[in-house]
């Protein structure tokens, strides 16, 4: 069935129109009990960056916007700034304020389709679990002094954000209208929006000058096969997610089930392990399966 066929009043959108409307989004909206703590924060007495650092840490939006910020002031750096602390660090509280003054809520943005229908309080838990066991996903295989692996995992998605934020009745359509069971997502999205939430996450890291490894991440974290620059982060992000899903432990909008064996068997594992024996598979997937106990009541403290 061709979907648009139902929903008459949105219609794919050409590549030049999606571009340009992208470019029109810098500023991402944030979830409303993150703004309000930043803000809080940034006006006490006394604050440390590593305090700024915990708040930004929990928000796709405003941790892409500040990477965006300090690799636009900062563009000649010998690498990219890909940490969250990092940034906090080269910025300053002065910068940082005016980032939070500027922050759009979520919860409000009436531009949003349907903003009090789509769960967005979730959808932040779900980039903060993809986050929280991407990184362990690296740790195991090779510790990584940054953060990038938690970033990655945390703006993975970030092409939902754009979408609703720049083609809000494209979103709804995607997202609220009535949704076949396990339907597929992405083809869903390329049928009514021209393009979908992977491509449009990479166009706007890439626009705002987001390091190459995190547009990788957003481009091919469900296709990690294909990643070229960061194939293990991108594995990590791809493994994190499904297993985020599988559990159910917030909600990525994507209604279709994970079934155990689709993440036991995925090719990522080969990517993130070559040489890993079954054993040692069985073991790694129980520990995790431990993380998944403990996540939800970590992640109900922090949004
Ligand atoms: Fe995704
Ligand atoms: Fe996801």
């Amino acid at each position: 069935m061709n979907v648009c066929a139902v929903l008459p009043e949105v219609a794919p959108c050409d590549r030049a129109t999606i571009i340009a409307k992208v470019k029109e989004c810098p500023r991402l909206p944030s979830l409303r009990s993150i703004e309000t703590a930043l803000r809080e924060l940034l006006h006490a007495d006394h604050r440390f960056t590593t305090q700024i650092s915990e708040v930004i840490r929990r928000d796709p939006s405003l941790t892409a916007r500040l990477l965006r910020l300090v690799n636009s002031v900062y563009y000649g750096l010998n690498s990219p700034v890909n940490s969250i602390e990092e940034a906090v660090f080269y910025l300053g509280v002065r910068q940082i304020r005016q980032l939070a003054v500027v922050t759009p809520v979520i919860e409000d943005f009436h531009k949003l389709a349907g903003n009090s229908r789509f769960p967005w309080r979730e959808f932040w838990q779900h980039c903060i679990a993809t986050a929280i066991l991407a990184r362990e996903f690296t740790q195991a295989v090779n510790a990584r002094e940054d953060e990038s692996d938690y970033v990655a995992g945390l703006i993975h998605d970030v092409g939902k954000i754009v979408m609703a934020s720049a083609f809000p009745n494209h979103f709804r359509a995607v997202y609220l209208d009535e949704n076949p069971a396990n339907s597929d997502l992405l083809e869903r999205e390329r049928t009514i929006l021209g393009i979908d939430h992977t491509e449009l996450g990479a166009i706007y890291l890439n626009q705002h000058n987001l390091p190459d490894v995190l547009v990788e991440v957003a481009r091919f974290h469900h296709q990690p096969e294909k990643a070229v620059k960061a194939p293990e982060l991108v594995a990590a992000v791809h493994l994190a997610d499904m297993l985020a899903r599988f559990a159910r432990i917030g909600t990525s909008g994507n209604t279709a089930e994970v079934k155990d064996e689709a993440w036991l068997d995925t090719s990522a594992w080969k990517i993130l392990h070559p040489n890993l024996s079954k054993t040692d598979q069985a073991i790694g997937q129980a520990s995790l399966k431990r993380t998944l106990e403990r996540l939800p009541h970590i992640l109900e403290g922090l949004v």
